[in-house]
């Protein structure tokens, strides 16, 4: 069973009721309503969208989750390129802020039944995994947590992870080098379910070893904090809509997404960034482009099936079963 969780999109007006650090360039953001009320519940692995002033609008994974929130709280790194979003919260939020946030939506769920889970975290990517190891730690299951930095300064969120009995740090500089994601994966028991969130490399690297390892897709589990470093696609092509007997030209920099909705063509989506399947569409002819980490190798070759949001197309022309 997984903890799967919608959210509505309707803002909440919260404040920001406290800020602390966190660690190499990053804060604790506590977000509450001014009157104290109750906030939407959050399932392990959710995040929130917080409405930046800029129109940015910025996800950031919950470190808490629960069904009797009273807080949001959330860590958030000062990106060095940043594209505004790292800045505004650490440059323009102070205790007191008002700020806009949609309600709590999970595109990680965790598998609550599973007999062992294998959380590894690189970075900031540790947040969401403290939201699944708090819940898995409060229902007794079994399950390992790995959080992986560059250096011990490097080090996020420690008091959180110090909490943690199951947790293991790893410091690339000490180690001589990057997380043993092979040997991590290869000893963990057959039937685990494994969770990675951290840098695009990393995930990326996951996916494969996890994959190479024999382990089954649906006990692979990853969240990029960022889209994976491959974009919308560059040239333009045409779409034919099979069912609704439309074709329609992709221009340049839209997805095929972006360009079915703009026709009023209802399609699935959640993530918008290639990584949860939920645009998932059958190619009827052509040949897709694919840019998600969702597909594996084999489905990719074979291109039976694309995501929407984030794949374009190597020949002129897709047939589309939409
Ligand atoms: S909407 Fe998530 S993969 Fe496309």
């Amino acid at each position: 069973m997984e903890s799967q969780q919608k959210s509505s999109t309707n803002p909440l007006s919260l404040h920001v009721s406290a800020i602390a650090p966190a660690g190499a360039d990053t804060i604790l953001l506590r977000l509450a309503d001014r009157d104290g009320a109750m906030l939407p519940p959050a399932a392990p692995g959710a995040h929130v969208t917080l409405l930046l002033p800029g129109g940015i609008d910025r996800q950031y994974s919950l470190i808490e989750a629960g069904d009797a929130l009273r807080e949001y709280v959330i860590a958030v790194r000062r990106e060095p390129n940043s594209r505004g979003g790292s800045a505004a919260v650490h440059d323009g939020l102070r205790p007191g802020s008002a700020i806009g946030v949609l309600p709590p939506r999970n595109d990680f769920p965790l598998v609550t039944d599973a007999r062992h889970s294998v959380l590894i975290g690189g970075g900031i990517g540790i947040t969401p995994l403290l939201s699944m190891a708090s819940w898995l730690g409060t229902h007794g299951r079994a399950f390992d947590l790995h959080a992986a930095f560059a250096s011990r300064p490097a080090l996020l969120l420690a008091d959180r992870l110090d909490r943690v009995p199951q947790a293991r740090l790893h410091f690339d500089d000490a180690a001589g080098g990057p997380f043993p994601l092979a040997a991590t994966i290869a000893a963990a028991p057959r039937d685990a379910h494994l969770y990675c969130c951290g840098p695009a490399a990393m995930i990326q690297d996951f996916i494969a070893m996890a994959r190479a390892d024999g382990r089954d897709d649906a006990a692979i589990h990853f969240e990029y904090f960022a889209p994976p470093p491959a974009a919308a696609p560059a040239g333009s092509f045409t779409v034919a809509l099979a069912r609704s007997g439309i074709e329609l030209a992709v221009p340049p920099g839209k997805s095929i997404l972006e360009v079915v909705r703009a026709a009023g063509i209802a399609a699935g989506s959640s993530c918008e960034q290639g990584t949860c399947g939920a645009c998932e569409v059958r190619v009827i002819e052509g040949i897709p482009d694919h840019f998600d980490a969702v597909l594996s190798p084999k489905d990719k070759r074979e291109g039976k099936s694309m995501m929407i949001c984030c794949s374009g197309a190597l020949s002129d022309r897709l047939v589309l079963d939409l």
